[in-house]
Parts: structure tokens; sequence; C-alpha cells
């Protein structure tokens, strides 16, 4: 958690003991600071038409939305390189629930979308902002655009883009984004659903009438405060920080690629999620790396998982159009703030090593 963060947590644990839904002045104090943590978040996301429902993460965000969708019957199209939270939320329900596919760049199929958008009346199309795998960007303007136009909902889980890219919801008019603290330097366990059309939802659990009836138990006020201060710190810095994680996953990309010409880079280095690059290494196993580089202490990811004791290729790297044997040599480096050049540089000669291959650069 990043230290701003992490104090402010504490002295919202500490000068807000009460619960916030209590009616003495203990209660009025907290329920004051959770609205102003809340107003802090929406301000910083330029979130002025809606209301925010604090949730454990992006998994009940996403849960939330999705599910309360199906319950009202309305049609849910989501793209198939989802984070795993909106694909097995809505898999079970397969006669309202379509997949939309992927072009070779990562990005949505807009034929198939919108030939999907002139079948169902209301819809909702629900896309990841960033791919957690491939960090590849989708137009989410142009996809809000579109739904609007067709009376359609449109649902981003930004988990992975809030904090990490600048984000201006006044320009992009979905009607639900969820998103995770943690991913951007505050609590785990917390997050968001940002609703522009909020009676449709649902509450997933039962009990209070905490955050509006839409999400029942006491509302996490320390882990709130927090994340509002960790969403300002990590926007601040985003100025500098974009174009110098740009730049490690750059160099990355090409010392391998000019050391082997069978690398495959299933990333948009340019546009899509800054530092994130993910390779496809046709013959390896991504999983197998991802253990080698760990013993080393690199903290890496592979796109494939592991089901009943086989390996299984990552879905979002097969949706791009990659074969079963690349996608089972998939491996996601993502830099970080920690992320500086000489580790990087160290990380690219053990990844070369493991590889069998030698620098040509
Ligand atoms: C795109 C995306 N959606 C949802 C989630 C789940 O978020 P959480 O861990 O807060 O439940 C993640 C987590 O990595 C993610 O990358």
């Amino acid at each position: 958690m990043r230290p701003e963060a992490l104090e402010a947590y504490v002295e919202a644990a500490q000068r807000f003991p009460a619960n916030p839904g209590s009616m003495h002045v203990y209660g009025h104090a907290a329920r004051s600071a959770l609205a102003y943590g809340r107003e802090q978040i929406c301000a910083a996301l330029n979130f002025h038409d809606g209301r925010l429902i604090f949730t454990s993460g992006g998994t009940e965000a996403n849960n939330l939305i999705l599910q309360s969708a199906l319950a009202r019957g309305i049609p849910v199209r989501i793209a198939r390189n989802t984070h795993p939270s909106c694909w097995y939320a809505t898999m079970e329900s397969s006669g309202q629930v379509g997949v939309l596919p992927l072009n070779r760049q990562g990005l949505i199929d807009r034929e198939f979308l919108i030939r999907q958008l002139k079948e169902h009346q209301p819809t909702l199309i629900s896309v990841s902002h960033a791919c957690n795998e491939t960090g590849v960007v989708q137009p989410v303007e142009e996809l809000a655009d579109l739904c609007e136009r067709g009376g359609h909902l449109l649902h981003i889980d930004a988990t992975q883009t809030v904090g990490h890219m600048p984000i201006d919801l006044e320009q992009i008019p979905a009607h639900f984004i969820s998103f995770s603290a943690h991913k951007f330097g505050g609590p785990r366990g917390v997050g968001g659903l940002l609703a522009r059309e909020a009676p449709l939802l649902t509450s997933q659990l039962h009990g209070g009438s905490q955050e509006g009836g839409l999400r029942a138990g006491t509302e996490n006020l320390p882990a709130a405060m927090a994340t509002a201060v960790a969403l300002e710190s990590a926007q601040e810095g985003l100025t500098s920080e974009i174009p110098r994680l740009r730049s490690l996953a750059s160099t990355l990309a090409n010392t391998l690629c000019s050391s082997w010409s069978n690398v495959l880079i299933n990333s948009d280095l340019e546009k899509g999620l800054p530092g994130l690059v993910s390779f496809c290494f046709p013959g390896h196993s991504g999983h197998d790396l991802v253990l080698e580089l760990s013993a080393e202490g690199f903290a890496v990811s592979a796109g494939s998982a592991c089901h009943a004791g086989s390996v299984l290729p990552s879905r979002a790297v097969l949706s791009m159009g990659r074969t079963e044997k690349e996608a089972l040599g998939s491996l996601r480096v993502s830099f970080g703030e920690a992320s500086t050049t000489s580790s990087a540089s160290e990380f690219s000669d053990r990844l070369l090593a493991l590889l069998h291959l030698s620098s040509s650069t």
C-alpha cells in the first residue's frame, strides 16, 4: 500500500471508530467522513452524474452489475478476454449471454458488435477497459457512444486502468464502471462500482440498507478513505510514470524480438496499458517460466491456468487468434513504480538465459 494511503487508513480507523450507519454523533462523523471519501474518488475520476457503490473490489463490482442485469432478463454480451470475475459471473446463464469476439489486435470486433446491438434491445455490453493479461485497451469512448445511440447499456471493468491511465468519466458515458483499490496502491479488499443507472442494480448481499440498499454490510470506512488518497497519489504521478513504464516495456520487447524472431507480442506498447507486455514464446511453457523466474526473485505471470492437474492456455491470448501452442507459451510482464532500468535489464538477461538466447542488442 502507498504510505500516504496507509496513513489515511490508520487515521480514519482511529478518528472514526463508529459505524457510519449509527444515529449518534459519532456515527454522524463517520458518515460524513465516508461521504467525503466517496466524493474525492468521484472527483478524481470526474464522475458527477451517478453514484459510487463501495464493494470488496473489482470481482464484487463486476458480479453486482452482471448478476443484476441477468436477474432482470437483460441480455448480456461480454468480451472474450474479460477477467474471470465477469466470465464466470455470466457463463451459467448461457441462454442470455453471448461472447464478443476480438480481432488479432485484441480489440472488439466492431462489425460483430454493431450486428449484436441491432438484434437485442436493450443489451448490456461488458468489456475490460484494459485486458489484465495483454493490456490491450478498448476504445471505450467509441463503445459508449455506440451503446448510447442504440439505447444499450455499457459496463467497463476499469480495474486495470483506474490509477494507471488518465480517466475522465465525463468523456466516457458508460453506465457502469468497476475498479479496485489494490491496483493503484490502496488497500486490498475494497473497490467500487460507479453507476449511472443505479436503479437497475439489485443487492447481491442481503441485510442492511447500506450503500443505498445496493450493498448490505457495515461500510469499510478506513479502506474507503485510503482508497481516495491512493487514487489521488497514483494520478498525480502519471505524467512522468507512463512514458517511463512504456520505455521499460518497449526495451524488453525490443531485446527479446531482436534475439529471437519467433517471439510474439500480444500487447500494444504505444496505446495499451503502460508497462505491461505480454509475450508468446512458442515451444516454451509460460507456466514453467513463471516458476523459474520466481525462483530468481522475479514476479511475473502466465495467462495459462492450472486446472485438474493440466495447464490450460489463456482465453485472452487465444481470443487474439494465437494457437494453443503459442498461448501455452505466454508470459505477462508488468513493470510498476518499483521497477528501475537496472532491475528491468537484469530481468531481461535472466529471461534470455531461460529461453536459451543471447542478447543481440
Ligand atoms: C480486469 C480485472 N477485473 C477484475 C479483477 C478483480 O479485482 P479484485 O481483485 O479487486 O477482486 C482484476 C484483478 O486482477 C482485474 O485485473
